[in-house]
């Protein structure tokens, strides 16, 4: 839904599976990733850790707390810059993400910074670790508004985390669902309904296969989930857009930044026993 559409693809709103979302959206990052890297590495600094393209990093935000000798995961790490960020910070983290290819440039960024994460492929519906095996989980813009079944993922970060363990993640923010992906002025008109939860979907023409899917959950849905599954919410922040950041990434922008927000940052802890 942001600056990686193909050609011949035509966008649709529809029910869509688990499987179908997971089919698509493994080789869609495949396929997307070295663009993604090219224009978004820089960005993201191979040791830095930013929450969204507002640009917040965690070094601003503490919504992890203090990772030092702390065993962290991060769901959908891509390129690995933010669980190297937590390894320069004294902490031991590791990744997880469903695409190769993002995996691939994790491995390129180790070898060139001499900071490796161990990295697995596999999805945040099914992780491949014991119970209670991390103090914190988190995820940036990753793998969480690709997945249909979040009840399963959310459910996993429960079982893999400490008592009392944090579970943070960053999504885009649940209000831009109702505005066009547009990141000039006319992604500021609401077009389509908050509550809609049917899914974006984009469709191959060619092969009339899914080849690209998001979901929305609003607010209140985080809220019950989180809480459904024993956490207890300890902050929502909602970056601004800083007065002298004009970057452009996707359908964010300055434009709609200083009027909408544009990215949600959850941080939850795991209730104790
Ligand atoms: C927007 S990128 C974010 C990557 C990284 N966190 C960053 O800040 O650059 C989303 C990542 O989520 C991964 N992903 C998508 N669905 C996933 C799933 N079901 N399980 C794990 N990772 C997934 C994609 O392969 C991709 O690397």
């Amino acid at each position: 839904m942001e600056d990686h559409l193909p050609q011949r693809v035509r966008v649709e709103r529809r029910a869509v599976s688990e499987d179908e979302s997971r089919r698509a959206n493994g080789p869609d990052w495949d396929r997307y990733a070295d663009e993604y890297q090219a224009t978004h590495g820089g960005f993201l600094g191979d040791t830095g850790f930013v929450w969204g393209p507002e640009g917040l990093t965690e070094d601003e935000a503490g919504v992890l707390g203090d990772v030092s000798g702390r065993d962290v995961l991060e769901l959908g790490s891509g390129a690995g810059q933010c669980s190297r960020w937590v390894r320069v910070h004294g902490g031991t983290s590791y990744g997880l993400d469903l695409s190769a290819r993002q995996l691939q440039h994790s491995l390129r960024i180790d070898e060139a910074t001499g900071i490796a994460v161990p990295s697995v492929r596999g999805t945040a519906t099914a992780l491949p670790f014991a119970d209670a095996s991390y103090d914190v989980v988190f995820c940036s813009f990753g793998a969480l508004q690709f997945i249909a079944d979040l009840d399963a993922a959310v459910a996993e970060v429960a079982r893999v985390l400490r008592p009392g363990g944090r579970f943070a993640f960053s999504i885009t923010h649940p209000t831009r669902w109702s505005f066009p992906d547009d990141p000039s002025d006319a992604g500021l008109t609401a077009m389509s309904s908050y509550w809609d939860r049917t899914p974006y979907v984009e469709v191959d023409d060619d092969t009339g296969l899914v080849s690209y899917v998001e979901h929305h959950r609003t607010l209140g849905d985080w809220v019950s989930l989180l809480a459904g599954h024993g956490f207890r919410i300890v902050a929502l922040v909602e970056p601004e857009w800083p007065e002298d950041h004009d970057r452009v990434w996707g359908g964010w922008s300055r434009v709609r930044g200083r009027l909408i927000p544009g990215t949600a940052i959850f941080a939850a802890d795991l209730a104790v026993g």
